[in-house]
């Protein structure tokens, strides 16, 4: 099968970025850790970053028909981003809401997640282990 995970705004500075909050491995590493667990296999998995809300909307619509299901990050977006809404809702893959850090427990404009209820679920404060969690989830429900 064929999935996208997609990263928002500073996923870029993961690393380097709030280490204390969001581990000291980068995207990079993630991927190469994601791609090694044995749930990958036999997939296929494409990685999106950007810092730029349109960019998100654009990966998000074109992955329509593309891919079998949807793992997104959106960073700071996830607590104002309508259009990132919008288009998870239109192009209905099956998508899953992944967090690093534990958003229910830092500041309260962070509880608020736009995308949860278009999402088939959030993963929250797993760290990278939320990316496997969210594939297996898709894996299940696919
Ligand atoms: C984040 C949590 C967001 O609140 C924050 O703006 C991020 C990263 C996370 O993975 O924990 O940039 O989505």
């Amino acid at each position: 099968m064929k999935f996208l995970i997609i990263n928002g705004p500073n996923l870029n500075l993961l690393g380097i970025r709030e280490p204390d909050i969001y581990g000291a491995e980068t995207l990079e590493d993630i991927k190469i850790w994601l791609d090694a667990q044995p749930e990958s296999n036999g997939h296929d998995i494409t990685w999106f970053q950007s810092n730029h809300e349109g960019d998100l909307v654009d990966q998000i619509q074109s992955a329509r028909n593309l891919f079998d299901g949807i793992i997104i990050n959106p960073a700071a977006l996830t607590h104002y981003s309508i259009s990132i809404r919008d288009a998870i809702s239109a192009i209905k893959t099956p998508t899953i809401e992944v967090h690093l850090s534990d958003i229910n427990s830092r500041e309260n404009f962070r509880k608020i997640s736009v995308i949860q209820d278009v999402c088939i679920d959030q993963i929250s404060g797993l760290g990278k282990q939320g990316y496997l969690e969210a594939l297996k989830t898709l894996l299940h429900y696919i």
